[in-house]
């Protein structure tokens, strides 16, 4: 009998944090695993939000941005990274960086060309190219400073790649690609004619003095790269779902026709609210920043007191662990144990790499938590020595 459903589905699975984060609601747990913040979202945005409702924004936006919006970005992008956008041209608006990838690839990657894809990864990124009939070709990050081998990137490369997806600062890694780095991967795109699409959105979550380069802004790399960003991380409104992706006029062309066929448009009373984020004073961003440090600087501790080894974030607000000491054969065992029996959920290693052997002693733990939340999650922590010692 004929599948009732697509092979493309077939070639992916679901993904592995929403049952961490059933099981870690039926436990009562602290969930420790799907990256959202805890915390309220800025008061000048929810109340933009509230003015733009009462207004009756309440129908379609343009189908690739509110205007405001597109003009807030245009500025924005210029006083942080120098580079000029059209906002009537070079700029799409869609809902959330999740759409603005999927867009982007289906835009750009035609059935039987490659994209190249840095693993770990987020979870996104590889389906992403399946959906498009493309293949994954994936390079690997090694820790501890996830560094990926120069030799293994340029032998990805071929006649058949089309595009390389970059993600700085990296979920689940907390790695910040450096600028030699970048300038590799520019040189190899330049090399083979591919385009980059490069997920940004947690450009504005830094610590320890690193600096976000922003991969347009190098050699010949604006006319070739969609840069992804958007509200979720930057403003904590991930519920709000917009994100944008800036880009030359071909590129933007092809994505926006692709975003108004996939949703219309991103929700409209919200792209007022975003706009108005947008105009936040620097401040806003030092605070951001120095609030995850002080998050980071609470749990890492913790879980090393709990005898995980844990690969300190350079940026972004997740850590990846080690979790050899505990002896356990693997990934998904020791995460439903650890949410069943200790009351935290995490993200099982394994769920990172197109090969989940690669993952079965990893486990990541996100940090976008209130203090109390921490506090909590580091209490449960301190239990695990003696309880894997019973178990
Ligand atoms: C690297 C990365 N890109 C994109 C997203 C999703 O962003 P959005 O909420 O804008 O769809 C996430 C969320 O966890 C992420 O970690």
């Amino acid at each position: 009998m004929r599948s009732l459903t697509a092979e493309r589905t077939h070639r992916f699975t679901e993904s592995v944090i929403r049952e961490m984060t059933r099981l870690c609601n039926a436990h009562g747990g602290v969930n420790l695993a799907q990256g959202f913040p805890d915390f309220p979202a800025p008061a000048e945005l929810k109340e933009a939000a509230a003015r733009a409702v009462n207004a009756d924004v309440n129908q379609y936006a343009i189908t690739w941005g509110a205007k405001r919006l597109r003009d807030a970005l245009v500025a924005k992008t210029k006083d942080f990274t120098g580079i000029e956008y059209d906002p009537e041209t070079e700029i799409t608006v869609c809902c959330g960086a999740t759409e603005c990838m999927v867009a982007a690839q289906m835009a750009l990657v035609n059935p039987g060309e490659e994209v190249v894809i840095f693993e770990p990864f987020y979870e996104n990124y590889g389906p992403d190219a399946i959906l498009c009939g493309a293949t994954p070709r994936f390079v690997r990050l090694r820790e501890p400073d996830w560094s990926y081998d120069p030799a293994e990137l340029e032998a990805a490369f071929g006649d058949r790649t089309k595009a390389i997806v970059i993600n700085t600062p990296n979920n689940p890694t907390g790695k910040v690609f450096s600028r030699a780095e970048l300038e590799h991967i520019a040189a190899l795109c330049r090399k083979w004619d591919v385009v980059a699409i490069t997920d940004e959105i947690y450009e504005h979550i830094l610590y320890d003095g690193e600096q976000h380069v922003t991969l347009a802004s190098l050699e010949g790399m604006r006319e070739r790269t969609v840069t992804i960003s958007g509200a979720s991380k930057t403003y904590s409104v991930t519920g709000w779902r917009i994100g944008w992706c800036l880009a030359p006029p071909a590129l933007s062309s092809a994505i926006r026709k692709v975003h108004d066929f996939l949703t219309v448009g991103a929700p409209a009373p919200l792209q007022e609210a975003a706009a108005a984020a947008l105009s936040l004073p620097r401040a806003y961003y030092e605070w951001l920043a120095l609030g995850y440090r002080q998050r980071r600087d609470q749990l890492v501790p913790a879980l090393e007191a709990a005898g995980f080894r844990a690969f300190k974030p350079r940026g972004a607000y997740y850590v990846m662990t080690d979790i050899t000491s505990f002896g356990h054969p693997d990934d998904v065992g020791f995460a439903r144990y650890l949410v069943s029996e200790v009351g935290i959920a995490a993200v099982p290693g394994s769920s990172f790499y197109s090969d989940p052997a690669a993952g079965r002693q990893r486990l990541r733990f996100h940090f976008a938590r209130r203090k109390e939340t921490l506090d909590a999650a580091a209490e449960r922590l301190s239990k695990i020595r003696s309880r894997t010692a019973s178990h």
